[in-house]
């Protein structure tokens, strides 16, 4: 048996493989602060703490290995004995914008190296705002870490990363799949302070008896590198193939589309980063706001995520407002984090249904906007296989599907994607085999064909009108 652990945002999942198919799940939420507004923090000792009581939930003697996945993009900074030095800035948070713009202009060619143009949410800006404005943080630090790899320092006591999540840092050059002292030299960091580099299913390392009493495990079984959530997800639905492609509905949201060779599309803000497996890379646009205003606008209502769905459905489909859905500025294809969530279009007979209506189909939108940013990169012919939280919903699919023009496959235990990764990962390490048939793609799954929907397709017109128009304004604000 094989243990995936993905260090999400809002929850930490684990998943146990018995003969490559899942046999066992288990989880523990995880909280966000936001000490100022645009800030994202959490406590890494947080996630070892959610990673416990996820553990604590489970029969872990017959793992055999464990693998890694987690968000991307968040800065562990450690001092002089890997001590934590401040909370971790996490992937959606804004504060380094300013940052952003000063590594693009000390290093002009920096999205041709990196992969994607600059923006607050990557590891690397995080680092000349702590220069700034901490700089007490920034001369202790002696080494950095990706999430995923502070709870690999927890479990097997070193430093490592794997390609897919170094990819997202902007310290890789994803052509040579190696750290760029140029990308380093431009972003305050010193590239002594980044982790050795692996593949996804190398051993980085063996459970410490120390960690294998807190979490239940068996002492000395290998830890793989691991991914990377994008990876990792790409990972279970077999998304190792060029051409083969998925979108994920979690707190984020992605479109991912696998390559053998680097090919950088910078200018609509998709990402061309190293994939988890050696000799690929992916193609990526990523959004910030994915399926998190469907939980969001549940919350607002005091409602769950369930209820919501079932208000939207019964709306009328004719009256329904516009929402952008922009809670923390949007990342691809905008790469714009002023950028805010509203409604508009609310009239005298707008009711909470109609608002519901609105969420549900700005999700939908903002994967349009995604499939528009790829051009002729995505093959309109290949189904696109659907996964994460957001998934799970008819109507999220069926939305996507007449928005988006393309014919989408739910892919089965969908929610647990990146952490089947990173499970398979760790068989894979083991047990070996080719790579096409250890990740490989779901044979069955709920099919959602678009259909022709004429007024769907001008609200989309009027959303991307009122992004245009919005966009000076916030901007501005
Ligand atoms: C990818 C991205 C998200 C985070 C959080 O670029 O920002 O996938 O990893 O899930």
């Amino acid at each position: 048996m094989y243990l995936g652990i993905d260090l999400g945002t809002s929850a930490i999942k684990l998943v146990v493989l018995r003969d490559g198919a899942v046999f066992a799940q288990a989880g523990a939420a995880l909280s966000v602060s936001s000490p100022q507004p645009g800030w994202s923090e959490q406590a890494p000792g947080d996630w070892w703490q959610a990673l416990r009581t996820a553990c604590a939930q489970l029969d872990l003697n017959g793992i055999r290995a464990v693998g890694l996945s987690g968000q991307m993009h968040g800065a562990v900074l450690l001092g002089e004995g890997h001590e934590v030095l401040r909370p971790c800035i996490l992937w959606n948070d804004n504060r380094s914008a300013g940052a952003a713009e000063k590594m693009q202009a000390r290093c002009p060619d920096v999205s041709q190296r990196a992969g994607v143009l600059p923006l607050p949410g990557f590891t690397a800006p995080k680092l000349t705002w702590l220069r700034a404005e901490e700089p007490e943080n920034w001369r202790q630090v002696r080494n950095i870490l990706l999430p995923k790899d502070y709870i690999g320092l927890r479990l097997h006591g070193g430093l490592a990363t794997d390609r897919s999540d170094a990819a997202g840092t902007l310290w890789l050059n994803q052509a040579t799949r190696g750290w760029d002292d140029a990308l380093c030299a431009a972003s305050d960091t010193d590239p002594d302070w980044l982790p050795p580099l692996f593949d996804g299913s190398d051993v980085v390392g063996q459970v410490t008896p120390g960690a294998a009493d807190a979490l239940g495990l068996p002492p000395g079984i290998p830890v793989v590198a691991g991914g990377g959530d994008a990876a990792t997800g790409a990972l279970s639905v077999g998304a190792v193939t060029p051409g083969v492609g998925f979108i994920s509905l979690g707190t984020s949201g992605q479109l991912f589309v696998c390559s053998d060779g680097y090919q950088p599309n910078p200018d609509e803000f998709v990402h061309a980063f190293a994939h988890t497996l050696p000799n690929r890379w992916y193609q990526m646009a990523a959004m910030l706001n994915g399926a998190r205003p469907l939980a969001w606008f549940a919350g607002v209502l005091g409602c769950d995520v369930a209820t919501l769905l079932s208000r939207a459905e019964g709306a009328d489909a004719t009256r329904v407002p516009l929402f952008l859905p922009f809670l923390t500025g949007e990342r691809s294809p905008h790469g714009d984090p002023d950028i805010r969530a509203t409604f508009y279009g609310l009239d005298d007979a707008t009711g909470t249904d109609a608002m519901c209506r609105a969420v549900v189909e700005a999700v939908a939108f903002s994967m349009a906007d995604a499939c528009q940013s790829f051009g002729a990169t995505l093959d309109g012919d290949q189904p696109l296989l659907a996964i994460g939280g957001g998934a799970r919903s008819d109507l999220v699919l069926q939305s996507i599907a007449d928005a988006t023009g393309q014919v989408l496959v739910r892919a089965e235990g969908a929610e647990a994607g990146p952490a089947c990764g990173a499970a398979l990962l760790a068989q894979h390490a083991v047990e070996g085999g080719r790579i096409e048939d250890v990740f490989k793609r779901p044979s069955t799954g709920q099919v959602f064909e678009p259909t022709d929907q004429p007024a769907l397709m001008q609200r989309l017109h009027r959303y991307r009108a009122l992004y245009q128009a919005l966009r000076p304004f916030a901007k501005s604000g």
